[in-house]
C-alpha cells in the first residue's frame, strides 16, 4: 500500500467504453491516468495507444497520451492504484436473466482496490449500478479511510469525447463532501454546471437520465403509429412539438426505438429495482414494449411491401450498428429485424461502414458486403436501419436502378424521400405516408399494403 494519495494520479478500473474514453480525456487534461485492464489483447492495443472499438478521435488521442506517458495500461491493480487519488470504477454491470444489474464485477474491482489503494483515496463508481449500491459499497468496506462515492457518466457512443471535453454537467453524488469536490474537479471547467448531491440521488439521476430519454423515444414512435392511421406526418408533429422549449426536439426521432448498451439494460433495471421496493412503474414497462413493438411494425412493413410473403424474397438491410458512428452491435435493432425477416424466410445481405467484422458471428445467416450498392443489387426491397450519412448520401437512381424490387423502408426516416421516388422507388417510413405508389382510385387501399400494423405473424 502506497502512503500518499494523489488526486493528480488517477486509476481506472477496466478499458471498456467508458473507461477508457473516461481515460484518455482525463489524460490530455493532464492527469496521469492508469489503466487496469484484464483483458490482455485490450491491455496490449491500449499500450500502443490503439483503441480496441471505434470511436471517432480515440485513435489519435490514445496515441498522443500513450506516447506521452500520461496513460498506461496496466494488468494488476497494486500498479493501477498506487499513489492513486481517486480511483474510477468502469466495469460492466450486464443485466441478468430477471433484469437486475449484475454487480459481480464491480463487487470485485472494489475488493481488490480495497487490498491496495493509498489511504485517503476516493472510489468513484462510475459504472451504472442501482440505487443504494454507493452507499452499501461503503458500510461493507473493509477501509475506513477510502471514500466512496457516486460518480455517473452521461457520454453518448459515436461523440463520447465531446461529450466529456463539454460535459451537459457532472454530477457526484456522496455523503462525504470533500471527496465529492475532489472527484467533481476531475471533468469539465469553470462554467461547467455540477451537481454534488448523496450517492442515491446520483445512481438515481443516471438512471432516470436514461430511462426518461428512452420514454422520449417511445412517445414518439407510438405518436408516428397514430400519425400512419390518421395521415398526420410524425417529423413536422416532432417539429412542432420540439419548438417547445419545455419539451425540445432531441430525442424525438422515430423509427425502430432504442438499442445498445445502455438504455435497454438500464430502463430494465431501473423496473426491475422499483418493483424491488414494491413499486410498478409503469410507464417504463410500456416504453420497453412499445420499443420491441417498432421493430416488429419495421418488419410488418417490409411483410407488407412485399406482398405478405417474405419467402426466398431477398432484402437488402443498410446499417447494422445501433446508431451511426459506432461499431457496437449490442442490442441493435438490426439484429432482431434481419433474425425476423430470416425467420420469415427472406435472404438479407447486410451492409455498414464499420460494423461488419462483429455482426459477421451474430448473423451467420446473412450475406454481408461492404459495398451499399452491391448490397441493394437485385434485391426485392431495402430496409435501411442504421442512419449513416451514407445511405441517406446514396445515389438512389442507382440503387433502385439495380434492384429488381422498387421498395425501400426507412426505418430512421432519414431520407426525404424524394430521391427514391424520383428514382422510381416506393417510398415507406416509420409515421409518415408512403410515397411513390402510383395514384390510386378514389376508397383504393392500395396504401394499407404498406402500412405498419403489427401483423398476426408471430415475429420473434
Ligand atoms: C445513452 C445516453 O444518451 C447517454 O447520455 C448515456 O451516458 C449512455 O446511454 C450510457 O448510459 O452510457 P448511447 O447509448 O450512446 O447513450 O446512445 P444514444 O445516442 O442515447 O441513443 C440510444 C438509442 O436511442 C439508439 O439506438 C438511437 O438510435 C435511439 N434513438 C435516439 C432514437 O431512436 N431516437 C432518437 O430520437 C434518439
Amino acid at each position: 500500500m502506497t502512503s500518499e494519495a494523489d488526486d493528480q494520479i488517477i486509476c481506472i478500473i477496466g478499458a471498456g467504453y467508458v473507461g477508457l474514453v473516461t481515460a484518455a480525456r482525463l489524460a490530455e487534461a493532464g492527469r496521469e491516468v492508469r489503466v487496469v485492464e484484464v483483458d490482455a489483447d485490450r491491455r496490449a492495443a491500449v499500450a500502443v495507444g490503439l483503441s480496441p472499438i471505434f470511436e471517432p478521435g480515440l485513435d489519435e488521442l490514445l496515441s498522443a497520451v500513450v506516447a506521452s506517458g500520461r496513460l498506461r495500461a496496466v494488468e494488476t491493480m497494486k500498479e493501477g492504484v498506487a499513489g492513486a487519488g481517486i480511483v474510477i470504477v468502469a466495469v460492466g454491470t450486464p443485466p441478468t436473466h430477471d433484469g437486475e444489474a449484475d454487480l459481480s464485477q464491480v463487487r470485485l474491482a472494489v475488493d481488490q482496490a480495497l487490498a491496495e489503494v493509498a489511504p485517503g483515496a476516493v472510489i468513484a463508481i462510475k459504472s451504472t449500478v442501482p440505487p443504494e449500491t454507493t452507499r452499501a459499497l461503503g458500510r461493507d468496506s473493509t477501509r475506513q479511510d477510502v471514500t466512496f462515492v457516486m460518480f455517473p457518466e452521461f457520454l453518448r457512443e459515436g461523440s463520447a469525447l465531446e461529450d466529456l471535453r463539454h460535459p451537459s454537467r457532472v454530477v457526484v453524488g456522496g455523503e462525504d463532501v470533500a471527496a465529492v469536490r475532489r472527484v467533481a474537479a476531475l471533468l469539465g471547467g469553470p462554467d461547467t454546471t455540477r451537481l454534488l448531491c448523496d450517492s442515491v440521488s446520483a445512481e438515481l439521476i443516471k438512471y432516470g437520465s436514461n430511462a426518461f430519454l428512452a420514454t422520449k423515444i417511445s412517445f414518439i414512435n407510438e405518436m408516428a403509429q397514430l400519425c400512419e392511421l390518421t395521415g398526420a406526418d410524425i417529423e413536422k408533429v416532432a417539429d412542432g412539438m420540439g419548438l417547445d422549449p419545455r419539451i425540445g426536439r432531441s430525442f424525438l426521432g422515430a423509427g425502430l426505438g432504442w438499442g445498445g448498451s445502455c438504455f435497454p439494460k438500464d430502463v430494465r433495471a431501473l423496473e426491475t429495482s422499483a418493483g424491488y421496493h414494491g413499486q410498478s412503474f409503469w410507464l417504463l414497462k410500456a416504453a420497453i414494449e412499445v420499443n420491441s413493438q417498432q421493430r416488429r411494425r419495421f418488419t410488418a412493413k417490409l411483410l407488407r411491401g412485399l406482398g405478405g410473403s417474405l419467402e426466398g424474397r431477398r432484402i437488402a438491410i443498410l446499417g447494422l450498428a445501433f446508431k451511426p458512428f459506432t461499431d457496437d452491435l449490442r442490442q441493435a435493432p438490426a439484429l432482431e429485424v434481419v433474425r425476423q425477416l430470416e425467420d420469415l424466410g427472406a435472404q438479407i445481405v447486410a451492409t455498414d461502414p464499420v460494423a461488419l467484422d462483429r455482426a459477421r458471428s451474430l448473423l451467420p445467416r446473412a450475406t454481408l458486403v461492404a459495398d451499399p450498392y452491391e448490397a441493394v443489387t437485385g434485391a426485392d426491397a431495402v430496409g435501411l436501419v442504421t442512419e449513416w450519412p451514407v445511405y441517406r448520401e446514396l445515389d438512389w437512381g442507382r440503387a433502385i436502378g439495380l434492384m429488381r424490387g422498387r421498395l425501400v423502408v426507412d426505418g430512421r426516416n432519414c431520407l426525404d424521400g424524394t430521391d427514391v421516388t424520383e428514382g422510381g422507388g416506393v417510398y415507406v417510413s416509420m409515421g409518415r405516408r408512403t410515397r411513390g405508389l402510383p395514384p390510386q382510385a378514389p376508397g383504393s387501399t392500395a396504401e394499407g399494403v404498406y402500412s405498419s400494423t403489427v401483423p398476426p405473424v408471430p415475429l420473434g
